[in-house]
């Protein structure tokens, strides 16, 4: 077992993880990545499959995530904007395809008055939550302890109305069944957006890619850290007291005044921690749980839905793919779909053969694009629900009322302990640019401790 001291440890070499390394190291302090996987980027992994080159993992840059936006640029990687020239498409709860243009849905015009009614109060809520403190809403306990699908039905019983608002902050982001977490959650969601209008605004969430893949920026912030970062090390063991504390990996072992977890919260409790973890962080992460979503890459030999004048961007709540778009790469002749299956949809089709779930899911895109999507060139699912060091996808949330009742000691420091994630960020959060934040965050944090 080699062992090596620095000054800080980070455990996790994803977005948020090696965001905080470089800015310590740029401080003048050494740091050792520990990284579980054999890989580095976490929860960013572009690959090839089958010749495609595919975003296995996150993808979409959107114009308010200066972190991300800066980190990019830092880079020297370029970004490009998602295809959305023409109509997208809608499928209403009979199974009508209807073609539209604009951000509204085209459902009856009852129903787009309601939807329009809601979302205006949902944009006045989110303007009041700051998404680094949502439970400090005097309204926070209220809001916390009721459904996200329960409060949009007390507005109106249009259920049409309740499906299409609830799944943009439900399927398309959380990935959890609407009853399965609060109004809050929801609206902190959306605040972690700007508002709940930008969050429903493909235009807005999806707006741009990286060319070559958004895995590049851990790869390349990798590659300044060099020998510091140690892959198919997963940290088994954390020893800690005031003032240092002690990672022991597979084949490492680290010795250092401050560590940084930046991983996954569902995936603190895979460390055994000397002493245990405070009786309240162990009881506030059991309260923690990651959604889930299977991501659906299908590419063909050419991008045919443009020859249509459709967009590739479908949405539906009625539909197994509840949402799709044109996922075509940068200057590439083939044109890619990318579609998504989310929460009890996901768990239902797991439970079905390869063949028949990669049926029913193609059957879903042909609705929205007709029958030419059942044929792709390559078919892939994303299934980071098997994946042992991430667990889900997108990322972790509260249940019921948990965000409320243990939101604030969310990023408590614990001894030498400090904990970076997105999944803990405010404004960027469930996204690599609330990582980079956090990751800056508590590198800024350790500086100014180590410095005192
Ligand atoms: P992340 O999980 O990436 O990194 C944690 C690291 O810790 C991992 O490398 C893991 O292996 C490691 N680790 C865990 N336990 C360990 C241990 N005990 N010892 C050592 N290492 C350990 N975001 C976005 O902005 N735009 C998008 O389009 C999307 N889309 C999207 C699609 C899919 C399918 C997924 C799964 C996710 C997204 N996201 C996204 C979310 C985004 O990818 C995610 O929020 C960040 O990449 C998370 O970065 P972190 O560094 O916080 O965690």
């Amino acid at each position: 077992m080699r062992e090596i001291t620095r000054d800080v440890i980070v455990v996790g070499a994803g977005a948020a993880g090696l965001t905080a390394a470089n800015e310590l190291r740029k401080a003048g302090l050494s740091v050792a990545v520990l990284e579980a996987r054999d890989r580095v980027g976490g929860r960013l992994w572009t690959d090839v499959v089958d010749g495609a080159t595919l975003e296995i993992g996150g993808q979409w840059v959107s114009p308010d995530q200066d972190a991300l936006i800066d980190t990019v640029a830092e880079l020297g990687l370029e970004t490009y904007s998602r295809y959305r020239d023409g109509e997208s498409v809608y499928i209403g709860p009979d199974g009508t395809r209807t073609r539209f243009t604009g951000d509204a849905f085209p459902v009856a015009e009852s129903t787009a008055r309601v939807i329009a009614g809601i979302t205006e109060r949902l944009d006045a809520m989110v303007a009041e939550i700051d998404p680094d403190r949502p439970w400090a809403h005097p309204n926070a306990a209220d809001w916390d302890t009721v459904s996200w699908d329960a409060w949009l039905r007390a507005q109106t019983d249009d259920d049409e109305a309740v499906r299409n608002l609830a799944f943009a902050t439900g399927s398309a982001m959380l990935t959890k069944p609407a009853h399965a977490f609060s109004l809050l959650q929801s609206l902190l969601m959306a605040a972690s957006a700007g508002s709940y209008s930008n969050l429903v605004d493909a235009d807005f969430i999806l707006d741009k890619r990286v060319v070559g893949g958004l895995q590049q920026v851990p790869l390349l912030l990798a590659e300044r850290l060099g020998e510091d970062v140690l892959r198919e090390q997963p940290v088994r063991t954390l020893t800690w007291d005031d003032s240092a504390v002690t990672a022991t990996a597979d084949g490492v072992t680290v010795h250092a005044r401050r560590a940084v977890l930046a991983l996954a919260p569902v995936l603190y409790e895979r460390i055994s921690f000397v002493p245990a973890l405070p009786r309240l962080q162990q009881q506030m992460h059991q309260h923690i749980s990651m959604g889930f979503v299977i991501k659906v890459h299908a590419v063909y030999d050419r991008p045919f839905w443009r020859e249509q004048g459709l967009s590739g961007t479908a949405f539906s709540p009625y539909e197994l793919a509840h949402e799709a778009y044109d996922n075509t790469n940068h200057g590439d002749d083939r044109g890619t779909l990318v579609g998504f299956v989310s929460d009890r949809h996901a768990d239902e089709v797991f439970r079905l053969s390869a063949e028949e779930r990669r049926e029913r899911i193609l059957d879903s895109l042909s609705h929205y694009y007709g029958p030419e999507a059942k044929e792709p060139l390559v078919y892939y699912e994303s299934d980071w629900g098997s994946e042992e060091w991430t667990r889900g996808a997108y990322a972790a949330s509260f249940d019921l009322g948990g965000l409320h009742r243990y939101g604030a000691d969310l990023r408590s420091p614990v001894g030498p302990i400090r904990f970076a994630c997105s999944d803990l960020a405010g404004a960027g959060y469930q996204h690599v640019d609330g990582a980079i934040r956090m990751g800056r965050l508590v590198a800024d944090q350790i500086v100014a401790e180590l410095r005192a």
